[in-house]
């Protein structure tokens, strides 16, 4: 089917399946305008990068808006300069190192626990059955919060997400929205205060224990720190482990090739990060009028980077839009770090810190699941389905395999 443009990205159209209108975006409309949200959505891989790297012409100051009502205070995203240095290194110190090695453990443990009913009935839904409890859990290992909490928890931060991420919110919508992060709040301001006075090895003593200029942080800067790891962490990496069964089932020969050689999986799930990277959008703001593409954006403007039709530019990747596990120009090793070739993680002084992280969650769980998973196919009857503009992945994947004694 023809794309035309113009189009919106609000359309249905765009909605169901958003990748058939990144080239004609980049070719025709490379800064397009949603006149009904006023916001600009930038799609070349050159603008994008750009954008998130000059961070004086382009600042997070959007999220003052978008997250600061329903985060309770202020988060990574929206801090700038020795703040921003300081209490990244505090977070980042929560997932990495011995920490890490600690947590794979805990991850081994959970992701077992949760597909075994499911191995022996040899039918999974990857999605909701296991992948979203399975990353949900892993983030609240993290932070040190309790798993038998995990619904409730999901629940509101899924309508703080929905705040942060809504490019259009009906003002129901906002007040669910609002609701779920003052609930959220109320169940983690006693945990914070046990954790002040009894601090232990997870990632909420580490926020609480913490100086930053020789100050401790308020309740409502852990807070906000809190969501920001719960938000960040367990939406896109069940979205992804997802995202990449597809792949490989939808491509057997590399899906045969993984199973032979699971050192091979760094770059399968890199691969599918560019290919179909869960964030699709990250937002700016415009400090002064700069010139994108030959287009004007105004002081003030509201910028989407579309990391979707960046990552899948032919000036940046060859054959873009066909998933190769073997291509040369992603690079694996570095695709996990500050050097990555690919933008799912983002760029510059904001890209992802859990991204390392990341790699080690999705690459044990992926491990453990190929050889469970054998003769694994779509069930039958089932129509895949993606939702979302920000953030973006499958309804469900309903999987047949043969049955685990
Ligand atoms: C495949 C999984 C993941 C993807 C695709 C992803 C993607 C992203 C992207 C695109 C950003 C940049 C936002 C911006 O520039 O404004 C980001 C930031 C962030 N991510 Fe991730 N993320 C993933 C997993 C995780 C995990 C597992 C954690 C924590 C354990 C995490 C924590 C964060 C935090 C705290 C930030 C804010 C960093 C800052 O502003 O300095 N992410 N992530």
């Amino acid at each position: 089917m023809p794309v035309s443009l113009p189009f919106s990205v609000l359309s249905d159209a765009f909605a169901a399946a958003p990748h058939r209108f990144f080239a004609p975006l980049r070719e025709r409309a490379p800064v397009h305008h949603e006149p009904a949200i006023d916001s600009y959505f930038v799609s070349r891989y050159q603008d994008v990068k750009r954008i998130l790297t000059d961070h004086e012409a382009f600042t997070t100051e959007v999220f003052q808006e978008r997250a600061e009502p329903v985060m309770r205070g202020r988060v990574l995203a929206q801090m700038s300069g020795a703040e921003h240095t300081a209490k990244r290194k505090i977070v980042v110190r929560g997932f990495t190192g011995a920490a890490l090695q600690q947590q794979m453990r805990a991850i081994r443990a959970n992701a077992a626990d949760l597909m075994a009913p499911f191995l022996r009935r040899g039918r999974m839904d990857l999605v909701n059955d296991f992948g979203r409890p399975f990353a949900v859990h892993a983030a609240l290992d993290v932070l040190g919060l309790d798993r038998s909490d995990w619904r409730r928890v999901a629940d509101w931060y899924g309508g703080v997400a929905e705040f942060v991420t809504s490019l259009a919110l009906t003002p129901e919508r906002r007040r669910h929205c609002l609701n779920c992060a003052e609930q959220l709040e109320a169940y983690l301001v006693p945990v914070i205060r046990e954790r002040r006075s009894r601090p232990g090895e997870d990632l909420i003593s580490t926020l609480c224990t913490a100086e930053f200029e020789g100050v401790g942080m308020s309740d409502r800067d852990v807070t906000a720190l809190i969501l920001n790891v719960l938000i960040a962490a367990a939406e896109p990496a069940d979205k992804t482990i997802a995202l990449l069964f597809k792949h490989l089932i939808d491509h057997p020969e590399q899906l045969a090739q993984v199973r032979r050689d699971p050192d091979l999986l760094g770059a399968a799930i890199a691969e599918t990060l560019r290919f179909t990277p869960p964030v699709q959008l990250v937002p700016r703001r415009a400090e002064e009028s700069t010139v994108i593409a030959g287009t004007t954006l105004p002081a003030g403007a509201t910028v989407f980077c579309m990391i979707g039709a960046a990552n899948r530019d032919p000036a940046a990747f060859g054959a873009p839009d066909t998933f190769d596990i073997h291509r040369t120009d992603l690079g694996t090793a570095r695709s996990f770090t500050a050097a990555a070739q690919h933008m799912a993680f983002g760029t510059g002084l904001h890209q992802c810190v859990g991204a390392a992280f990341a790699r080690a969650e999705i690459e044990t769980v992926a491990a453990m699941l190929l050889p469970l998973l054998d003769k694994v196919r779509y069930s039958p009857g089932f129509r895949y389905r993606e939702t979302g503009l920000y953030t973006r992945g499958p309804v469900s994947l309903s999987l047949d395999f043969t049955p685990v004694p």
